[in-house]
């Protein structure tokens, strides 16, 4: 009996050690666990070597490739080329792929913004978008973030393009474009700032309940998690407001989680971040509907953090050098709940 425990123990140390995330969100049940990487950063070879590790990342996000500027950055002319070598790395590495967006004010192209184009014109020009991106990638994607971004702070809809030109509509409109071209992509709305209950996340959840009225093609809900460390919603913050997206009939996953300290870390902060990641990611564990967890890009080395704001970075579970933060152990304890 003793010694039955204690091999019971061994296995379990064992499986400590070997912790790899997209395994452990596996064995929980989650589809996946993944990482967004960009096209700029595959030339380097040891970075190549750990984003393809599928033990640790069964999914990948292109963070830029995708998006519309690379996409159609002359009307009517579209390039793939980017978005297609992270997708047949992914085939290569068994990896699933979420598409990273059709619609979003940012990284848009010139020509979209300063054409001053009527309603009428600019839904065909968004529907053309959204159904030959998505139409490119049918069968690859797992999940589309369809529209990305659509909220104030205050839960009312953000003015851009889109919104002020077609109204509220162009977000339903997108979603049947998206739908028509691949049936078989998960189709999701994706922000920031809605990880914990919010006027934010209550904007969010009206839409998505709006949409469902209308039976419109709503899959899921994004949320993309850029968090400072020290400074999350609580645990029940955030596990009961993924609980009210899912109850909406929808699946929710976390797509960029990042969480960003001032640098230099300190052993502190380094201690701090790696409760805040197990925070966020054992929310997700404990919501049956929250079906995996993305983070944006997996190392400091390549974090969009420093570039925007001065002073803070270290934000990834892996630091500059490629060696593995606290940060890391705190997934792995989220993912074991
Ligand atoms: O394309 C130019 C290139 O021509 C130029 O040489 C180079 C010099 O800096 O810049 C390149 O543009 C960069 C672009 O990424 C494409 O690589 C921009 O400077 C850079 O600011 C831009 O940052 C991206 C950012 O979105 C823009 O908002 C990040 O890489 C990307 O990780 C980030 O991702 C967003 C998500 O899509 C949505 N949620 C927030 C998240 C973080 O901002």
């Amino acid at each position: 009996m003793h010694s039955k425990l204690n091999s019971l123990v061994l296995l379990v140390l064992v499986t400590a050690a070997n912790a790899q995330l997209h395994l452990l969100a596996r064995a929980t049940g989650k589809q996946y666990f993944g990482t967004a990487t960009d096209n700029p950063e595959l030339v380097d070879k040891p970075y190549l070597k750990q984003l393809s590790n599928n033990h640790d990342f069964g999914q990948i996000t292109p963070s830029n490739s995708m998006k519309w500027f690379a996409t159609e950055p002359v009307q009517g002319k579209f390039n793939f080329t980017g978005a297609e070598e992270i997708v047949k790395l992914a085939k290569k590495n068994k990896q699933l792929v979420r598409g990273h967006n059709c619609v979003w004010h940012s990284q848009l192209a010139d020509w979209v913004e300063s054409g001053a184009f009527d309603n009428v014109t600019l839904t065909s020009i968004m529907i053309k978008h959204c159904y030959t991106l998505v139409k490119h990638f049918k069968g690859d994607i797992l999940q589309w973030d369809v529209v990305n971004e659509p909220f104030n702070e205050d839960g009312t809809f953000r003015s851009t393009v889109f919104y002020d030109t077609i109204g509220e509509s162009y977000i339903e409109t997108a979603l049947r474009s998206a739908r028509a071209a691949d049936p078989s992509a998960k189709l999701y709305i994706n922000d920031y700032n809605i990880e914990g209950l919010s006027p934010k996340s209550t904007g969010m959840l009206n839409l998505v309940k709006s949409l469902k009225a209308k039976r419109a093609p709503i899959d899921g809900i994004g949320i993309q998690g850029h968090l400072i460390v020290g400074q999350l919603p609580s645990f029940d913050s955030i596990k009961s407001n993924l609980q009210a997206f899912t109850n909406l009939g929808v699946d929710v996953a976390i797509t960029e989680l990042d969480i960003r300290m001032p640098t230099p870390p300190t052993t502190d902060s380094l201690a701090q971040q790696k409760i805040d990641y197990e925070t966020v990611v054992k929310a997700c564990n404990e919501v049956k509907r929250c079906v995996g967890v993305t983070i944006w890009d997996w190392t400091d080395k390549y974090s969009w953090v420093p570039g925007v704001f001065t002073g803070e970075g270290a934000a990834l579970p892996w630091d500059d050098d490629l060696k593995k933060k606290p940060a890391y152990d705190g997934i792995a304890a989220g993912l074991r709940g």
